[in-house]
């Protein structure tokens, strides 16, 4: 029986996560659970698993649940962000991390710092802190266990050998919905268009960085991280149909490969079990039903988010977090339309050039708190001044 918190319950992969509770009680008792603001759904979720403690990140959402149903204060562990790492250190085997965005990392290092493994679905906290977060565990030998398909894949592949045999890591990418869009067409993307993922169903964030490919660029930085390779031999290939996750290629020039349904709960399984593979009931993959797999080189010029992102990834110290919550501040403006598919990469690009002084030498946590800040100040005030690009306003 695994002790399992599931930070971020309410999204796509939390929810995912508590599917495969539900259907394997024998497996998995959840002491902690996390929300961000969608309270009736965590209050199923207490119901349904009982967990020990729970968070509520949204504090006026927060105050409204624990108004209405005071029997659940007991079990609280309280409301805001520093709540979620109390839950995140609750005793536990493993904390599932579906937090979106730069709000996952704390958490993260906090059960890290417990001694816990964490199941990272939270990218952003690896590619914000990645040293910082290796370090962590480090010092106390907790795992991070990637959740991201992709990783996961490279994670299976490279079992196939030694790690000082591998030659580079090849990641899947599936193109997202706009692959063989012009620039043309791309003036005209609405947030309904970028939000219809050919393969995958995520979070809107993610399925927007999915179709800017940010996304990518974000995971080529986790990859980094994660399996401690420099990024010139970390590559993109683009395969539309998202059943080959990910690849390892070996010095003697093997490739090795991992296949699957896209389905998220696969990944999860993986990560909650690793290095074991006990039997799992989702529907398996039948590549002859598939037919056909497709594969492309990526073009930089079309998603220039890719470039900056590993460029960002490259000149290392605070510049990732930038490039972090520049994204996570257009994303946010482009989902509710004040702002342009094609302004991201511009409002992007033109924080970091604002940023221009070079990296502090010594990376801490306060240095990473205030450059998040400072790229979140910087990205809307150009929001509000107008598009990046100097177009008419959005
Ligand atoms: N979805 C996928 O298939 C997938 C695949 C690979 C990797 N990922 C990664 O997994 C992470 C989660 O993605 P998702 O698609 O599951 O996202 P999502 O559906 O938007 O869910 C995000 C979760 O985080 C909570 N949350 C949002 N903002 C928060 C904040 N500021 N503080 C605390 N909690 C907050 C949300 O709470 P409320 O909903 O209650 O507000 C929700 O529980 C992302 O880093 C993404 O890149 C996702």
């Amino acid at each position: 029986m695994k002790r399992v918190v599931v930070l971020g319950s309410t999204g796509s992969v939390g929810r995912q996560t508590l599917d495969i509770v539900r259907a394997h009680p024998e497996r998995f008792q959840v002491v902690g659970l996390s929300a961000g603001s969608n309270v009736d759904l965590l209050a199923q979720q207490i119901d349904e698993f009982e967990p020990q403690v729970f968070a509520i990140a949204d504090e006026a959402a927060g105050d409204e649940f624990l108004a209405r149903d005071r029997r659940l204060r007991s079990a609280c562990a309280g409301l805001g962000a520093t709540a979620l790492c109390d839950v995140a250190r609750v005793r536990a085997d493993i904390v599932v991390n579906a937090l979106l965005g730069y709000a996952g990392l704390e958490p993260t290092l906090a059960a890290l710092e417990a001694g816990t493994d964490v199941a990272l679905s939270n990218k952003e906290t690896l590619v914000v802190a990645g040293a910082l977060v290796r370090h962590a565990a480090d010092a106390t030998g907790a795992r991070i266990l990637p959740v991201d398909s992709e990783h996961s894949a490279i994670l299976q592949c490279l079992r196939a050998g030694e790690r000082r045999e591998v030659r580079r890591l090849i990641l899947t990418a599936s193109g997202g919905p706009f692959r063989t869009h012009s620039r043309e067409e791309m003036r005209r993307i609405t947030r309904q268009e970028a939000l219809r993922h050919p393969t995958w169903s995520m979070g809107a964030k993610i399925t927007v960085d999915s179709a800017t490919l940010m996304n990518k660029g974000l995971e080529v930085l986790e990859a980094h991280w994660l399996f401690d390779v420099e990024f010139d031999r970390i590559d993109i290939l683009v395969h539309p149909e998202s059943i080959v996750h990910s690849l390892v290629e070996f010095d003697d020039g093997s490739v090795i490969a991992q296949l699957g349904l896209p389905d998220m709960r696969l990944p999860i399984w993986y990560a909650l079990h690793a290095p074991a593979r006990p039997e799992a009931s989702f529907a398996t993959l039948d590549l002859a039903a598939v037919g056909r797999l497709h594969f492309e080189s990526l073009d930089h010029e079309r998603f220039p988010c890719v470039a900056l992102a590993i460029g960002a990834g490259r000149r290392g110290g605070v510049y990732p977090a930038i490039l972090n919550a520049a994204n996570e501040v257009a994303v946010a403006a482009f989902l509710d339309e004040r702002l342009r598919y094609l302004d991201i990469p511009d409002l992007i690009d033109t924080v970091l050039k604002e940023a221009g002084a070079p990296a502090p030498a010594r990376l801490d946590h306060g240095a990473i708190r205030d450059a998040d800040a400072w790229a979140r100040e910087v990205a809307t005030r150009h929001i509000l001044q107008g598009c990046p690009t100097g177009d008419p306003p959005c």
